[in-house]
């Protein structure tokens, strides 16, 4: 039987509620599939930190070897400075494992409202693996002059070609074993015949950022050649803010680097029916990878039950692809789209049931009863 053992990192705000639901469609997925999962939980993030004064000390990032993945919920709190909890723990977790990819599928499920006008299931499906490592990121920079009239700040987007090589490299393959047995759907009758069976575009700055996406597109097109089957593209990110909207049918797979990547998935989130529904996963390969819903911890909505914890349960989704238990992923994914087609909305409090309902639902749909 094969066994996981998942460190759960709740955090703070409407964190906790999300991943009790996620925890509890994790419970029935694998004793369906009879997997074992082990869960510890670690009470880091707001809470933790004002009580002790201690973010994310080096005895958990120690411990934290020894799982097979980390889940976690959402931390921010109105009380802690902003950047303290999230460069303390998400962005430590994010550097300091090296979870070098930050992969955002994009997927409007039936039922679900996007903002944008006439598009369908079959229009918004893509995937946006982010560079999770580099860029401004990496906090290089420094003050000149502080607090003079000739004040300068910096900020450095700074990218290695390893950085770039590995993230590239994990884009196209990804793209390629997506559609191992079926083919993108956005290929015309030429390029099938061509014997393409995915498309992979590169996201960036090219006439501004001169050095940077040089250095991308130089190692993109490099790793291309080893991928004959993948279709490549490019298209700068402004314009990406144009056809994530207009056509978002025109993509397959996305990769781009950090901060453009951080800002275009929120828009993405956007036109797949809002943060309720949007998981992300940060990987390492070879090492300690870690899942979280995009959204953030909505003090505000706490203990309340009416936060939407969709985003938190395609987040196990993820998190079993990676796992290897892809027959189980792909039950979370279809019990969920179940679910889906019962709410009322993926927006707070609008949803038509409360947070435990909704997971109640996704378990049912999975003990087929639903
Ligand atoms: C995200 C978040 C983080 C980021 C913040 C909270 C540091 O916006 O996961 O997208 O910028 O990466
Ligand atoms: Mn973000």
């Amino acid at each position: 039987m094969n066994s996981y053992n998942i460190a759960v990192i709740p955090g703070d705000g409407i964190g906790p509620e999300v991943v009790n639901e996620g925890l509890k469609v994790l419970a029935a997925i694998s004793a369906k599939y009879q997997f074992k999962v082990t869960t510890k939980t670690f009470n880091f993030g707001g809470a933790h930190y004002l009580k002790t004064g201690e973010v994310l000390p080096d005895s958990a990032m120690e411990e934290f070897k020894n799982f097979n993945a980390i889940y976690l919920g959402a931390v921010g709190h109105p009380d802690v400075k902003p950047g303290i909890l999230e460069r303390g723990i998400l962005l430590k977790l994010r550097f300091d494992f090296e979870q070098y990819i930050n992969l955002r599928p994009v997927c409007l499920y039936e039922n679900v409202e996007t903002p944008i006008k006439n598009k369908r299931p079959e229009d918004i499906d893509y995937i946006v693996v982010r560079e999770n490592t580099g860029d401004v990121y990496t906090g290089q920079g420094e003050f000149r002059n502080k607090g003079t009239n000739d004040e300068v700040a910096t900020q450095v987007m700074i990218y290695s070609r390893h950085q770039v090589e590995r993230c590239v490299r994990y884009a196209f393959e990804l793209t390629k074993q997506r559609h191992k047995d079926k083919s993108w759907r956005g290929l015309t009758p030429e390029e099938l015949k061509a014997g393409y069976t995915g498309k992979i575009t590169l996201c960036g700055k090219s006439n501004v950022l001169t050095y940077v996406f040089d250095l991308w597109d130089r190692v993109f097109n490099m790793v291309a050649k080893e991928y004959p089957m993948v279709k490549t593209d490019y298209v700068h990110v402004d314009a990406m803010c144009i056809y994530m909207i207009e056509s978002p049918e025109r993509f397959d797979t996305i990769v781009t680097t950090n901060m453009f990547g951080d800002i275009i998935t929120d828009l993405a989130a956007v036109t797949q029916g809002g943060m309720g529904v949007a998981p992300s996963g940060n990987i390492n390969p070879k090492g300690v990878s870690m899942f979280e819903p995009v959204h953030g911890s909505a003090p505000q909505f706490t203990g309340q039950g009416v936060i939407n914890p969709i985003a938190a349960i395609a987040t196990i989704k993820l998190m079993l692809d990676y796992l290897g238990e892809t027959k189980a992923a792909a039950e979370v994914e279809s019990a969920m789209v179940r679910a889906i087609k019962t709410m009322k909305s993926m927006l707070v409090g609008k949803m038509g049931y409360t947070t435990s309902e909704v997971g109640d639902i996704v378990v049912a749909a999975i003990n087929g009863k639903g």
